[in-house]
């Protein structure tokens, strides 16, 4: 698996596999195992996920050592002051049953941010997370938080795919070598983008399927993708990304595809409080 480095010094493998919306109890342990036995080494969960748990029972059994598989996991807002997050963070680790995450994020940038992040700081420094980063940051609510923190983020993870390429964000991250991970990488298997001319076009002329074309583009943008799928065909598939690559032209032709819009909006009225509201994270 193909990695990039981190501005921390980490490395993290370029795809991931995501769990959001599966199930705990036994749908997410299966879509792990068969991610892991597919050859992905990156896991991404939140504890609003769920799934944590299923998460740390499935790279116990895969019997592939703990170091080899790199796993992120999310700190949620109701955690989000100095206390509340040490203890989130020690939630997550018991969940996952595992001394130490990869990488943990701030999943949602409201509230106490700066007290949430203090927390995520030191526990970096203690080792049990060993990269921290940020997700749902516009330019606006970056520019606003990230400027106070002592340690820079090492992702911030967002919204990306063709169609919402979040190139104004992507300047100001480069600024302090952020990499951008993408959620709804496939644009949430929306039919427009895998039906398009200019991705059918590369998917016959390489001889891949559509998402895995479009999974090749962001891969070689320099992002983090996390594609999901149940289907065992399909998550195996979308590993089979680096027997090719795209020519410039062709990379311009995927760029030309953004629309400058996503599905959510980070930045709108209300959008903390419905959020805040609609997990409850329990011990
Ligand atoms: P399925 O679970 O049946 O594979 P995203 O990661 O952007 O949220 O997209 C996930 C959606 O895209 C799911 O509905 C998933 O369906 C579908 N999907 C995953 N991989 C592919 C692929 N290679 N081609 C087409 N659709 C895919």
């Amino acid at each position: 698996m193909n990695m990039i480095v981190l501005n921390d010094g980490n490395k993290i493998p370029v795809l991931g596999f995501g769990v959001f919306t599966i199930p705990n109890d036994g749908p997410t342990y299966d879509a792990t195992l068969a991610a892991l036995k597919s050859g992905y080494r990156h896991i991404d969960t939140a504890a609003a996920y769920f799934n944590e748990e299923d998460v740390g029972k499935a790279v116990r059994d895969s019997g592939i050592a703990r170091e080899e598989i790199f796993i992120t996991s999310k700190l949620w807002l109701q955690d989000h002051c100095y206390e509340a997050a040490q203890k989130g963070i020690a939630r997550s680790l018991r969940k996952l049953g595992m001394e130490y995450i990869d990488l943990y994020l701030i999943h949602q940038p409201y509230g106490d941010v700066p007290g949430a992040w203090k927390a995520l700081e030191e526990a970096k420094m203690e080792g049990t997370l060993r990269s921290i980063g940020v997700s749902n940051m516009t330019p606006k609510i970056w520019n606003r938080f990230v400027p106070e923190f002592d340690i820079k983020p090492a992702v911030n993870q967002v919204e990306f795919h063709p169609f919402f390429q979040q190139k104004e964000l992507r300047k100001i991250m480069a600024q302090d070598d952020v990499k951008l991970e993408a959620w709804y990488p496939l644009g949430h298997g929306n039919v427009e983008l895998l039906t398009h001319s200019a991705v059918t076009s590369l998917a016959e002329k390489y001889g891949k399927n559509a998402g895995q074309i479009i999974l090749r583009f962001e891969v070689q943008e320099g992002v983090i993708a996390l594609p999901k799928s149940t289907n065992p065909t399909r998550i195996a598939g979308n590993l089979d990304l680096f027997d090719f690559e795209l020519n410039d032209d062709e990379m311009e032709a995927m760029r030309s595809l953004d629309t400058g819009k996503g599905m959510h909006d980070p930045d709108a009225p209300g959008v903390a409080e419905w959020l805040l509201n609609a997990f409850k994270i329990e011990d």
